[in-house]
């Protein structure tokens, strides 16, 4: 089956969108997904025009809310009967803390719990195909950080000067124990899961912030960092390359496999990560 059904989250910027304008051109089904209705339908006219592939379609949903990736999971299962590619892509950094109106802490609930739902919801889809992939966006960012468990809402890890980067280093490590427990959960299956570090990439990650730090951030991105184009090669890989087919469980950098660090290959802590998770997305039904 070439005509490929891939959903690729945060799509309509970054690291994403380049991804989803490459896989469109392969002549792939894409849903693209992200919170902005405006600028995701813009987004997804842009992609079938430069790929001149009509089945290129937007879903709108503020994927920090577990009622928005509930009804995004079942309006994409709804119509599409198997999904190929599932590519969890959208994060961010909050430099402030803040919770969502689900009362969970914003880079918990976007970078780790969304991936978590939003891909056991849509299980059933993936097993549907011949072969499918599950690829996560993570970050090298998770080194030197273990998962709190007293302290997942990150109440003690938002510090002066630190503002949400532990926060953001937990949900990349996160993202890198999720794929691993996933993998497991996937032995025997069709479905393969990996999660990847992008590159240090000049996107609109961190943007939102505002303040010293986003400018900080600017500044790096501007003189340090790789194009989105680069940054896109390793997810683009992970979803479409022969080289990587029934590879399950790693994590890559720069299209290779790379090893992650001690905690993110921590077992127990993996499972405890899953354990957490499912009870943290369990009451959203
Ligand atoms: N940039 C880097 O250096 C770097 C390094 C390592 C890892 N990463 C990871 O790469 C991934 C993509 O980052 P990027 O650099 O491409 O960032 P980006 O340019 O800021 O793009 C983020 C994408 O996610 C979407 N998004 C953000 N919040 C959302 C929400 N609540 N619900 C739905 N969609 C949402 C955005 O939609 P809008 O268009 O509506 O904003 C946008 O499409 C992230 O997981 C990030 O952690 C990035």
């Amino acid at each position: 089956m070439d005509q490929k059904i891939c959903l690729i989250t945060g799509a309509t910027d970054g690291i994403g969108r380049v991804t989803a304008l490459e896989l469109g051109k392969l002549g792939w089904t894409l849903i693209l997904v992200a919170r902005n209705a405006q600028k995701g339908e813009r987004v997804a006219r842009e992609l079938r025009a430069a790929c001149r592939n009509e089945e290129i379609f937007f879903k709108q949903a503020d994927l920090a809310l577990q009622r928005d990736v509930r009804r995004v999971a079942r309006d994409v299962a709804e119509v599409w009967p198997r999904l190929d590619v599932l590519i969890n892509n959208a994060g961010a950094i909050f430099w402030k803390r803040q919770e969502t109106a689900e009362g969970v802490e914003r880079t918990l609930a976007l970078n780790h719990l969304n991936y978590f739902l939003l891909t056991n919801l849509l299980l059933d889809r993936l097993k549907a195909a011949p072969k499918a992939r599950i690829v996560n966006v993570a970050s090298i960012a998770h080194i030197g950080e273990r998962i709190d468990f007293d302290d997942l809402g990150c109440v003690k890890g938002y510090k002066r000067f630190k503002g949400g980067w532990t926060a953001y280093q937990r949900s990349k490590l996160a993202n890198i124990m999720f794929t691993a427990a996933l993998a497991r959960r996937l032995e025997g299956t069709s479905v393969t899961a990996n999660s990847l570090h992008p590159g240090f990439v000049r996107s609109r990650f961190g943007k939102d912030n505002g303040g010293l730090f986003a400018l900080i951030l600017g500044i790096g991105m501007r003189f340090g960092a790789i194009s989105v184009e680069k940054g896109a090669e390793t997810p683009i890989y992970l979803a479409s390359s022969p080289a990587v087919e029934g590879v399950t469980g790693k994590y890559f950098a720069d299209c290779k496999q790379k090893t992650p660090s001690a905690a993110a290959r921590d077992e127990a802590a993996q499972e405890r990560l899953w354990a957490v998770s499912e009870t943290l997305t369990a009451g959203s039904r």
